[in-house]
């Protein structure tokens, strides 16, 4: 009973996740938009100083803890600069870890540490769908940090808490969007970007035909092909998009239906054609580089890559892409799967007091001010997201692309199963992009579904 309490609870926190991140948009431009590349040297935009940190110093100087942190993109470098302002203001030391790139490892590893009642974590961050199934091992950091909570968009901090208790504290937002070349496109004769899948196809055929004259490299369209959690986000977005439904609908398996299958052939058809080969290996950052390094006319990825595109230190494609809403099959409309990490605090830490301190710390308006600038993360403090400054460089935040319909993994009915659900379909997916057709994999996907489900 309690667990199906907690299964309902997080059901309605999506939702109210997908409905309010929608509301955290701002700013007046079109679906496509270009903005100011971000600023993303440290000197440009340093870390923000820990505020009443003398206090803390006397409190808890000298502890150290170990954050499990992130590995995509610039987001070690941005989680060293913050920890190391931490230490510097407060005298507690940080030791970062990055977590397996991944979501679905860093699940099994934290899992595993749990399990063992080990405290040689203190901090880690926590995928959007985990809350429900990590509760029993992370502190309540309500007490400490409940008037902040309040702060954060409503949706998450019910998506946060857990059997009463808040459990994690929202760090920042995701959800998937289409970035394309914009140089390329007015060299191809496009005046828009597209709208359908096959337009998508179709553009990507043109452009990777002209481009591979002189860059044999060039592959029209790049994203998360590899078996792991990335394919069932980005799979979920083209079921959704197509009216295939999202896996599981109103408590029932759909995952085999002609829609889905018509739309992963249609996905299968075009490796090695318009996308590289291996896209069935990619995960966030083989995509991005893919993209920063000039090799590809379209990508799906999250918010992150605009910072690494937008960065002439990483990219070469600097003022030469612009991102909008994914693309929909004949019929359906865009969507964006709902993605983003939270922070929770290892119940079983030895500083207990100083991680929720840290915590307090990287989830607060200025340190996500300072993400959303220099790594173009969503931030889940709505005042944040209205912010000119963070606007002028997330050009996501524009409503018309903020305001795209959004699209929940099923982890709300799988539960503590979800990771195998996910397992079921990123696998099965991934096979099929490697050449399997739909029909013979899609029975056996529904079936373990189904087996988990019961
Ligand atoms: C992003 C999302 C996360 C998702 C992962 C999949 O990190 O924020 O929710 O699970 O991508 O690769």
């Amino acid at each position: 009973m309690k667990a199906r309490i907690v299964l309902l609870a997080t059901a309605a926190a999506l939702v109210a996740v997908a409905l309010s991140l929608n509301v955290a948009s701002a700013g007046r431009l079109g679906p496509s938009a270009t903005a100011t590349p971000a600023a993303t040297s440290a000197a440009a935009y340093p870390a923000p100083k820990v505020p009443n940190a003398a206090a803390l110093k006397k409190e808890y100087g000298g502890q150290s803890i170990t954050f499990i942190g992130d590995s995509v993109g610039g987001s070690h470098n941005r989680d060293v600069a913050l920890a190391k302002q931490f230490t510097k203001d407060t005298g507690i030391k940080v030791k970062v870890v990055p977590h397996p790139t991944a979501s679905d490892a860093s699940y099994s590893q934290l899992a595993r540490v749990f399990s063992s009642k080990s405290s040689s974590f203190d901090v880690a961050m926590l995928d959007v769908l985990w809350p429900g199934a990590f509760a029993p091992f992370l502190v309540d950091l309500k007490p400490k940090l409940g008037k902040e909570a309040k702060q954060h968009t409503p949706g998450l901090i019910v998506n946060d808490t857990v059997g009463g208790k808040l459990v994690a504290m929202p760090w920042f937002g995701d959800f998937g969007i289409l970035y394309y070349r914009t140089d390329l496109l007015k060299k191809y004769g496009y005046s828009s970007p597209p709208t359908t899948w096959t337009q998508l196809f179709a553009m990507a055929k043109k452009i990777q035909d002209g481009e591979q004259a002189s860059n044999p490299n060039f592959s029209g369209f790049v994203f998360q092909g590899n078996s792991y959690e990335g394919l069932t986000c980005d799979a979920l977005e083209w079921y959704k998009s197509s009216g295939a439904g999202s896996f599981i609908d109103a408590g029932k398996v759909t995952i085999n239906n002609p829609k889905g299958a018509a739309v992963l052939d249609l996905f299968a058809s075009q490796i090695g054609k318009t996308t590289p080969r291996d896209v069935t290996t990619y995960q966030e950052g083989e995509a991005h580089t893919a993209f920063v390094e000039g090799n590809a006319a379209f990508m799906r990825n999250w918010p992150y890559a605009y910072s690494i595109g937008a960065d002439p230190k990483t990219s070469k494609i600097v003022g030469k892409f612009s991102v909008t809403v994914l693309p929909h099959g004949s019929g359906g409309q865009s969507v964006g799967t709902v993605g983003g990490w939270q922070l929770g605090v290892n119940k079983y830490s030895k500083h207990v007091d100083a991680s929720i301190e840290f915590v307090r710390y990287m989830t607060s308006a200025p340190v996500q001010k300072f993400d959303a600038i220099t790594n173009t993360n969503v931030p889940t403090i709505p005042a944040v997201a209205k912010d000119p400054a963070v606007v002028k460089v997330n050009p996501y935040l524009k409503p018309a692309i903020a305001n795209v319909a959004r699209v929940a993994r099923p982890s709300n009915i799988l539960g503590a199963h979800y990771n195998e659900g996910s397992k079921a379909i990123y696998q099965g997916i991934n096979q099929i992009l490697n050449g399997r057709s739909a029909s013979s994999v899609l029975p056996g996907v529904q079936a373990k579904l189904q087996r988990i489900l019961r």
